[in-house]
């Protein structure tokens, strides 16, 4: 972690960044997050990180603490000052502290902001180069997957699934659709076209998502953002997972079964992953 950790407006050594334990997010999961990667001390795509966390703010019913200017300032300082050039900036705000543990929000709301910076920890090279392999699961969260909330515990037990089988991320059906991953976004591709599940309430509206989307477009690669089946995720030439830290790997391998002909990273995923490099190259050289 960060020599400083910015805490309700201070910045403060991690060891005196504390939390009371009546904090609604510590006992109820009552907040929202942020996790925002930076390359070369550039954070990236921040403004749609904070549009989102403003989003997932108002769907909790909760004032933001700050301006939008002052969180951009606040995490370019702090991206800025950290000892490594990536890094992976977290953004916490809660509905602070409660005087009595009740459901109801408190007449007065303090909330709790909190950003940390952490090195960036990208995914091995044999991860991009032979691909990962995942397991599926019903989702079992709630309706509102839209809102990027810290109340994670579905997440957690459906991500630690994949952990128990040796594998790197669970792919989640709900009612025979396609909805996400337990930590990522999840794109197809059949037959030379780029599927992509519909952001809704049922998943996370991914920054990474879009920028891939925007890159396909970009460079004519055809796509189409729709339900996906379960059994079209099954029978898929390429499956991809894709999010602010791992950018994009491929799927190669989901349930033990193959994905494609031969479970390998496909001639799709090599393209797309060099058009992501290209582009935060650009970003990276400001331009
Ligand atoms: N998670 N869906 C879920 C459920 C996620 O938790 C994430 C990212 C994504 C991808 O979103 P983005 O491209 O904006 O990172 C999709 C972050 C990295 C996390 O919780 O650590």
């Amino acid at each position: 972690m960060t020599a400083r950790v910015f805490l309700n407006g201070r910045w403060l050594p991690p060891d005196e960044a504390r939390v009371p334990v009546m904090d609604r997010g510590f006992l109820f999961g009552d907040g929202v997050y942020e996790v925002i990667p930076v390359y070369s001390r550039r954070p990236f795509r921040l403004e749609q990180h904070l549009q989102r966390l403003q989003k997932s703010l108002d769907g909790i019913q909760l004032a933001n603490p700050h301006r939008m200017s002052e969180w951009i300032g606040f995490v370019t300082q702090l991206a800025g000052e950290a000892e490594w050039e990536d890094q992976s900036i977290y953004i916490q705000v809660t509905r602070g502290p409660m005087a009595v543990r009740n459901h109801a929000f408190p007449k007065e709301v303090k909330p709790t902001s909190v950003i940390l910076a952490e090195p960036m920890i990208s995914p091995p090279q044999s991860q991009r180069e032979q691909g990962i392999a995942a397991v599926s699961a019903a989702d079992i969260r709630w309706l509102r997957c839209d809102l990027k909330t810290t109340s994670l515990l579905a997440n957690c037990l459906l991500r630690q699934m994949a952990v128990a089988a040796g594998c790197v991320e669970t792919a989640l059906f709900r009612d025979g659709f396609l909805t996400e991953g337990s930590a990522s976004s999840i794109f197809v591709v059949k037959d030379g076209v780029l599927l992509a599940p519909i952001k809704n309430h049922l998943m996370l509206p991914g920054i990474t998502y879009d920028v891939i989307l925007e890159l396909a477009a970009k460079h004519g690669l055809p796509y189409q953002v729709r339900d996906i089946t379960e059994a079209e995720t099954r029978g898929a030439d390429e499956l991809w997972m894709c999010s602010s830290t791992k950018e994009v790997l491929p799927i190669v391998m989901l349930d033990g079964r193959r994905v494609g002909v031969d479970g390998t990273a496909g001639p799709v995923f090599a393209k797309m992953y060099a058009w992501y490099q290209e582009f935060k190259a650009t970003v990276m050289r400001g331009a």
